[in-house]
């Protein structure tokens, strides 16, 4: 197994980057990886010479504190996991490497991005399509992998690059799932035992409900506090807390 390089400047991670011939796949994680992650890097190990990751628990994402100080971190278990899974290198970037300007700068969409998880969490797509660009002018990927359980932000990162004409190309990944249904997350560690197996009706409901109204009822009597549950084009989409924690997953319908 190739020796996993960690490097947590931007001046290191660039001079390292300069070595490298050949394409370059890049999956931007927060962290606390799991199979799910591990799909992204399989694929961007089989599409490049080289799989790069990076882990950075991005605070300008987070609209509320204490989500950012409860966010599970798993460093020594996530090296493990990028080994096994063929990446050459991480970049573990502080906030001050990241943000020298103090988030004085950022991106903004203005349409999609204010609506679902954007309507209940403002700001978040901000951070994120902020920290997706200034990951990308880093790591200069030709490739990059993102997840469909993410679905808002995936079309939100595709319609960036389009609309930057940023030379990279966006690879969605399908979402993994438990045999339960329910959609693999960095924050289902933070579920109880049944917490868990009751967190597999958020797929029950999106797929077998015939209305959003119905899926929305089905939630609640089960005791979700449902954030938003909406089909929009294709697509239905929803958040909803469980034991206090926000949960998310979308179907194509
Ligand atoms: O999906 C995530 O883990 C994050 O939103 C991302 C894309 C790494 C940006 O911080």
């Amino acid at each position: 197994m190739n020796k996993l390089l960690v490097l947590k400047t931007i001046s290191d991670f660039k001079k390292y980057r300069s070595t490298l011939t050949g394409s370059v796949g890049f999956v931007p994680t927060m962290g606390a990886l799991h199979a799910g992650h591990a799909s992204l890097m399989q694929q961007s190990r089989t599409e490049n010479a080289h799989t790069i990751l990076s882990l950075f628990v991005n605070p300008t994402q987070f609209n509320d504190a204490k989500d950012l100080e409860k966010y599970p971190r798993t460093f020594e278990a996530d090296l493990e996991i990028a080994t096994e899974n063929g990446v050459s290198a991480i970049l573990c970037p502080d906030f001050n490497e990241m943000y020298p300007d103090e988030y004085t700068y950022s991106v903004m969409e203005k349409s999609f991005s204010k609506k679902l998880c954007g309507a209940s969490r403002p700001g978040h797509f901000d951070g994120v399509l902020t920290v997706v660009m200034k990951l990308f002018n880093i790591v200069e990927p030709h490739k990059a992998y993102f997840g469909e359980k993410d679905y808002q932000q995936l079309q939100l990162i595709k319609n960036m690059v389009s609309a930057f004409f940023m030379p990279v190309e966006i690879c969605a990944v399908k979402t993994l799932r438990e045999n339960s249904g329910l959609a693999l997350s960095s924050r289902n560690i933070r579920l109880s035992g049944e917490g868990k197996q009751k967190a597999a009706l958020i797929y029950k409901a999106i797929t077998e409900s015939k209305t959003t109204e119905q899926a929305k009822t089905f939630l609640a009597d089960h005791g979700f506090q449902v954030d938003y549950l909406e089909d929009i084009e294709n697509r239905r989409f929803v958040a909803a807390f469980l034991e206090g924690i926000r949960l998310i997953d979308n179907v194509a319908k």
